[in-house]
């Protein structure tokens, strides 16, 4: 179905929209790439820029994935999954920010947030991670360990959810699972040798 074509090239550019970028140069003058972590999500953002910026970028990119999900399940339900997927995919490695993206955890949130309204009719596909991240991150102070919690925890729930009726949002599930947790090897090290990044307001 060449349908298929614009569905994923849809996703994949508004996930490609580099907003921890955006925000930063617009309203900050400053490019986030070269401070903190250097990565261009929420996290980051709110790290080097301050809440009121983390916060609004982590809205933002929620939002573009729930948007790319919403416009496609207009069309074609399982197309919507895919083009989820796609977003995820662009803001890792966004086509107008050289490739160089975030680690697809408020994009992550997008999906479960879509796929949970347009798939499964279903919240708690988003609120089960969402509650294992807030209580990760309250235990262990880092938002990249409670991040990749959570990636694994939604996929789990999914698969038990999911299974027998559905396998194509259990493979994309997981996928996304993969790719966040291979977002954060850079984190995985640093949590080890224990210098990783703790937020100190919580
Ligand atoms: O927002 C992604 C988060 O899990 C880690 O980001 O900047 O601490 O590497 P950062």
């Amino acid at each position: 179905d060449v349908n298929w074509i614009w569905y994923l090239g849809l996703g994949y550019l508004l996930g490609s929209i580099p907003f921890a970028l955006v925000i930063g140069k617009v309203f900050y003058k400053t490019d986030v790439r070269n401070f903190g972590s250097g990565n261009l999500g929420g996290t980051n953002a709110g790290r080097v820029l301050g809440k009121k910026a983390g916060i609004s970028v982590i809205l933002c990119d929620v939002f573009k994935v729930v948007l790319a999900v919403a416009i496609v399940a207009q069309f074609d339900r399982e197309a919507s999954i895919w083009a989820g997927l796609a977003a995820a995919i662009g803001h890792c490695y966004p086509v107008f920010a050289g490739f160089h993206g975030g680690k697809a955890v408020a994009t992550m949130f997008g999906f479960l947030l879509s796929t949970s309204i347009f798939t499964f009719g279903n919240l708690w596909y988003v609120l089960v991670p969402l509650i294992f991240f807030l209580i990760v991150l309250y235990l262990g102070k880092m938002v990249s360990l409670a991040s990749m919690v959570a990636a694994i925890v939604s996929s789990i729930y999914i698969t038990i959810m999911q299974y027998n009726i559905s396998f194509e949002v259990i493979l994309a599930s997981w996928l996304l699972t993969v790719l966040v947790i291979y977002r954060h090897r850079g984190n995985i090290v640093k949590i080890k040798n224990g210098t990783e990044n703790k937020i100190s307001w919580l």
